[in-house]
């Protein structure tokens, strides 16, 4: 079979590409990945070259068509339940701790915004642990947000269906309780539903009316170069409420390299931990010392 061939000259058109409407960097050792999937979109329909692929990019009507599916060739959505089982004991522990003795009058709010979210694993797990977590729970108004550019692990998400890999490092009873199992699917509860809504939202750009109490923002910056990284960090800090959390992950590429820490409006709690100063904390300066 005569594969089609992605030439030097149309990686980088298409490299330009991807970066403009993504902020994602394909270096040059990525041609052949990129050609593996997106020929899928070539035979898909019925094109004969990657040029002509690109030309139907930049065409409006064309352009509005295969977007999504360009968007999902280009991304890589790798997620899963209890992702970084640590980070989820913070979430449960400390930063539930940390709302219940800031929260003593009004309305407790929390709002809750999972930044690429991919297929929606991230924002149930949030849901599960609030809900485990959180005292008296019905007395608690928790929003979540998951958002991520491409609208097909989006429709995903809002399915809340998910495979046996997906919630493999789940606890066997939590999965029970939050999930109805049947043929070898498992669908999220409508308890958890109601507390997560999914919108597609390119990190380029700041998210609308933000005032979030936590933000995740983990495994998708390494996607981006240094200009892309900055812009991110710093709307992702204007999307916090001052005394705010943000999570990064175990891929936390912001403490070592000292143009992202000048852009981060966060300061570093613990290893994927940061939080927005300016509010009253349930961590003591000293606590914070011991963990850096
Ligand atoms: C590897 S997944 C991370 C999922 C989840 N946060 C986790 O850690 O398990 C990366 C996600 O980033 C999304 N993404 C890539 N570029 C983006 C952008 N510019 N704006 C929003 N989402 C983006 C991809 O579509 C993909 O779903």
């Amino acid at each position: 079979m005569n594969l089609i061939k992605l030439t030097d000259r149309e990686f980088e058109k298409m490299a330009a590409l991807v970066y403009d409407r993504t902020g994602i960097h394909l270096p040059v050792e990525k041609l052949g990945l990129l050609s593996n999937r997106l020929r899928k979109r070539l035979k898909a329909l019925d094109l004969e070259s990657f040029s002509a692929y690109h030309d139907l990019l930049l065409d409006k009507k064309g352009c509005e068509e295969e977007l999504p599916n360009f968007l999902s060739a280009v991304t890589t959505n790798e997620t899963y339940f209890f992702r970084n089982e640590q980070l989820w004991k913070f979430v449960g522990t400390d930063f539930v701790k940390n709302l219940v003795e800031t929260r003593t009058k009004g309305t407790k709010t929390v709002r809750v915004w999972s930044a690429a979210s991919s297929s929606g694993e991230e924002a149930y797990t949030c849901a599960i642990v609030l809900r485990e977590n959180l005292p008296s729970f019905s007395s608690w108004n928790v929003s979540i947000i998951g958002s991520d550019i491409s609208s097909r692990v989006l429709d995903k998400a809002k399915g809340g269906v998910y495979d046996a890999y997906a919630v493999s490092r789940m606890p066997p009873e939590v999965l029970k309780k939050w999930f109805k199992i049947a043929d070898g699917s498992h669908t999220v509860r409508d308890e958890l539903k109601k507390m997560v809504r999914f919108q597609t939202h390119n990190l380029r750009d700041p998210f609308p009316n933000a005032r979030f109490d936590l933000v995740f923002l983990r495994n998708v910056l390494m996607y981006f170069d240094l200009e892309m990284k900055k812009r991110v960090i710093k709307h992702v800090g204007d999307a916090l409420v001052p005394g705010g959390h943000l999570i990064v992950g175990d891929v936390d590429p912001i403490r070592t390299i000292p143009e992202l820490s000048a852009a981060n409006q966060c300061e570093y709690q613990r290893p994927g931990v940061y939080r927005k100063p300016g509010a009253k904390s349930a961590f003591t300066g000293n606590q914070r010392m011991a963990t850096k």
